[in-house]
């Protein structure tokens, strides 16, 4: 399983990339509010196209997302092309990230919007990285739309399914993949019980129909989501910094360290030295 950063935050990256196992970034409007917004407010007169380049640049050889924000379909296939255009030639790394349905509400007429960009992107040589995806029907879709990746929210599922509970919940908090039980009956949203189940549905439909598509599992807050994410076969994982952060981590792994390093035997280290 390949490991995304989840953040626009440079500085993140930059260190995700220095430790070596991060294959690609992904962002959204809200971490890039969040990344601008923390650079704005440390008093940096912030230059928004040079920030972003930055980004490619450091992550060169790995796909970035950049997501749009028009929500129209036509609106959506002339920014993700100007995105494209713009930012592409730095690296040769930039996917566009367009939502499944950017419509807010049923009854809106622009449900298909999505679909119809990724499609008419992803025809044109574009990638697209689907995003918002919470059905495994809506993943199927965003595959026969040309997709290259699709992102199934699991920790956002994860809350969906712990409010229907009617549970307190901390959204960092390991939320069991088999999902929760209330009144002896499951709780489930459509079929699915939890994040992970989601991520191996989609797993799943990609599976059976051969789709060259690739899962992100998104969304993820803890470092047993992304064991979980990875266990049921998910291509991609995009984690926040802290999350892959807190993979290494073991208490007796530091322990073993602690061990080992007392009692090294001064004649071995002399051995070795050059
Ligand atoms: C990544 O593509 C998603 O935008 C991101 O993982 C969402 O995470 P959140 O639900 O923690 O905001």
């Amino acid at each position: 399983m390949k490991i995304f950063i989840d953040s626009a935050d440079l500085d993140e990256i930059k260190q995700a990339f220095d430790w070596g196992v991060c294959d690609g970034v992904t962002t959204n409007p809200s971490l890039m509010k969040k990344a601008v917004d923390k650079r704005v407010s440390a008093g940096e007169k912030l230059d928004l196209k040079e920030y972003i380049k930055r980004i490619l640049e450091i992550a060169k050889g790995t796909p970035v997302s950049l997501e749009v924000t028009e929500l129209t379909a036509a609106g959506m296939i002339e920014q993700g092309k100007r995105i494209f255009d713009m930012f592409n030639p730095v690296a040769g790394n930039v996917n566009v990230k367009i939502p499944v349905n950017p419509a807010f509400k049923d009854g809106d007429t622009t449900h298909f919007d999505g679909l119809r960009a990724v499609r008419a992107l992803s025809e044109q040589g574009i990638p697209v990285n689907c995003t918002l995806i919470f059905t495994p029907e809506q993943c199927l879709l965003a595959a026969k739309a040309g997709a290259a990746f699709i992102s199934p929210f699991a920790g956002r599922v994860d809350d969906l399914i712990r409010t229907k509970a009617g549970v307190k919940f901390d959204k960092t908090a390991y939320f069991p993949a088999e999902g929760m039980m209330k009144d002896d009956a499951l709780v489930e949203d459509n079929g699915v019980v939890s994040g992970i189940d989601l991520v191996e549905q989609c797993v799943d439909v990609l599976n059976i129909y051969d789709f060259e598509a690739e899962i992100i599992a998104a969304s993820l807050r803890n470092p047993r989501q992304a064991r979980e994410a990875a266990l049921v076969g998910a291509h991609i994982a995009t984690l926040p910094f802290t999350v892959i952060r807190d993979m290494l981590k073991h208490a007796k792994t530091f322990e073993g360290m602690d061990l080992f390093t007392k009692d090294i035997v001064p004649d071995y280290v002399k051995m070795l030295k050059g």
